[in-house]
């Protein structure tokens, strides 16, 4: 999809579509309504006296050949209340109005910019948001579905002609949509296509693009290096795993004493049977998407390739497939850690943990001074917060805040959880240092203590995306799937300076 910008009147731009917002407050303010309904010749006003529109977030009324207009149609979308209309609501309007040009079988989409944001970070939002409306996870179907692409959107603003700053908007916006769509369509792969090996190629390639180095870290580099909580789950596979690395290019000349380095860590688990203790059948296919977190820092570290973010920021994915087999892990198998701590396997479904201890551990002594770890962890998160926001815990609480701060921007919700030390108990073993899974109150937190106990004191933020990693009812502005989300807020955490 192209993405591009026009300063002027939105009346006068040639396009099949053209998206107004209209905010609620405006109804009940006939001044404020006013100039956009004599640009419409009325028929704003007669759309909403009719009761078939209402401004209501993502609600929206298409009307053909609107007179006094050069686009071939208009679509009235509601914009809810102007006092909430936050960056994160301007992304969603800009979707919902390339999914319904998407429908009506338009080519060009253009978005009248209405909200009093700044402008440089609206365009941007809105290229966010039009590449997010437009992604289909159609790779797969031989035959067209209900709706064509949009090939075109347009950013139009009526007010000054900040060209620059908008310009710069877009081609943010179009890096951080395309790394997120990437993200959502390695979540959307089934496993047959996307093994450990094909994830660790797409990185090869698609970092490569992107200004990144990469490096495949190999099942037997693995074994030499004592990962053996991440070989305990990937041995049930025919599959080999694979460590993936992401270095941001010249990066390592900023190194130094005291310049922080910043690890992501994300969960590549490409299939999720449970192993040995296996999973029931039902929704047993969900776990395609069980490397959401791999996928989500696979994302960040191409955008931020680009990007040229001012901290130095490493990537880390170690993708394995978790199946029973002869050779797998059995409950009550006991492995050492690349730490050096003895882990006792009570539950080989708990296999995210293992994987992310031995890799956040790894981290730690490739010099990173500072983690974070995105990952589907439990379904006890899912239990806790369900489908709209994410856990997180962790020791920087700096961090989290900062993290928890972005959702407005970023339309990703982050919920703390606690971290008290009385949940480590849980995970006392009988015979080695600890074991993998407690009881089922609480799990998201003891997974996340399981991991604390491979950070040790480097501070480290956890975020749990098992209940956020897809969207199982689609949206106005989305279609049903991989949600790439952490992408945009890691992005986000990264894009603006800062110091710790
Ligand atoms: N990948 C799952 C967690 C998950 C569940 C993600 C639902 C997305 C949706 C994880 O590996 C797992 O199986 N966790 C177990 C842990 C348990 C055995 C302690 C769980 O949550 O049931
Ligand atoms: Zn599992
Ligand atoms: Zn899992």
């Amino acid at each position: 999809m192209r993405i591009e910008f026009r300063t002027g009147k939105h009346t006068d731009v040639t396009c099949d579509l053209m998206a107004v917002p209209v905010f609620e407050e405006e109804v009940k303010d006939a001044a404020a309504l006013r100039e956009l309904d004599r640009a419409s010749r009325g028929v704003l006003k007669a759309a909403l006296a009719s009761g078939e529109f209402k401004t209501e977030l993502h609600r929206t009324c298409l009307v053909h050949r609107p007179a006094g207009f050069k686009a071939g149609r208009l679509l009235l979308i509601g914009g809810g209340k102007r006092s909430d209309f936050v960056l994160a609501r301007l992304r969603e309007v800009a979707g919902a109005a390339v999914r319904a040009g998407r429908s009506a079988a338009c080519g060009s989409v253009a978005l009248l910019a209405r909200g009093g944001h700044p402008l440089g970070e609206a365009a941007r939002v809105c290229a966010e948001g039009a590449l997010y409306g437009n992604y289909e996870p159609d790779d797969y179907k031989t035959r067209d579905w209900e709706s064509r692409e949009v090939d075109e959107f347009v950013f139009v603003s009526e007010g000054e002609a900040r060209s620059r700053e908008i310009q710069q908007g877009i081609l943010r916006g179009i890096v951080i949509g395309n790394a997120t769509n990437l993200a959502r369509n390695l979540v959307n792969e089934p496993a047959n296509i996307l093994t450990p090996t094909r994830f660790a190629e797409r990185a090869l390639e698609l970092g490569a693009e992107a200004g990144l180095e990469v490096q495949i870290i190999e099942q037997e580099e693995m074994e030499k290096l004592g990962m053996n909580t991440l070989l305990a789950v990937s041995r049930g596979s025919e599959q080999p795993p694979k460590l993936i690395v992401l270095r941001i290019k010249d990066q390592e000349r900023k190194a130094g004493k005291g310049v922080p380095l910043y690890a992501l860590v994300g969960k590549g688990v490409t299939f999720d049977s449970g192993g040995i203790s296996i999973k029931p059948a039902e929704k047993m296919e969900e776990m395609k998407a069980d490397m959401a977190g791999g996928a989500a820092v696979l994302g960040t570290m191409i955008a931020l390739g680009q990007l040229r973010p001012h901290n130095r920021v490493i990537g880390l994915i170690p993708a394995v497939e978790n199946l029973p087999s002869g050779r797998a892990t059995k409950p009550g198998d006991v492995v050492k850690s690349f730490l050096g701590k003895t882990v006792e396997i009570t539950n080989t479904d708990a296999e995210g943990r293992l994987i992310m201890a031995d890799v956040l551990a790894y981290a730690r002594s490739q010099g990173a001074t500072h983690l974070v770890d995105i990952a589907t962890l439990t379904g006890a998160c899912v239990i806790a917060l369900g489908w709209h926001n994410a856990g997180v815990m962790g020791t920087n609480q700096s961090m989290i805040d900062r993290l928890r701060k972005y959702c407005s921007v970023t339309g990703e919700r982050l919920w703390q959880l606690p971290l008290d030390d009385e949940y480590r108990k849980i995970l006392r073993s009988e015979i080695a240092d600890i074991k993998n899974v407690g009881h089922r109150y609480g799990g998201a937190i003891t997974a996340a203590k399981f991991l604390q106990e491979f950070v040790e004191d480097t501070p480290w933020v956890h975020i749990d995306i098992a209940g956020v990693d897809m969207d199982h009812e689609g949206r106005p502005f989305a279609a049903k799937g991989g949600t790439g989300f952490g992408v945009r807020t890691l992005v986000q955490l990264f894009v603006a300076p800062f110091r710790e």
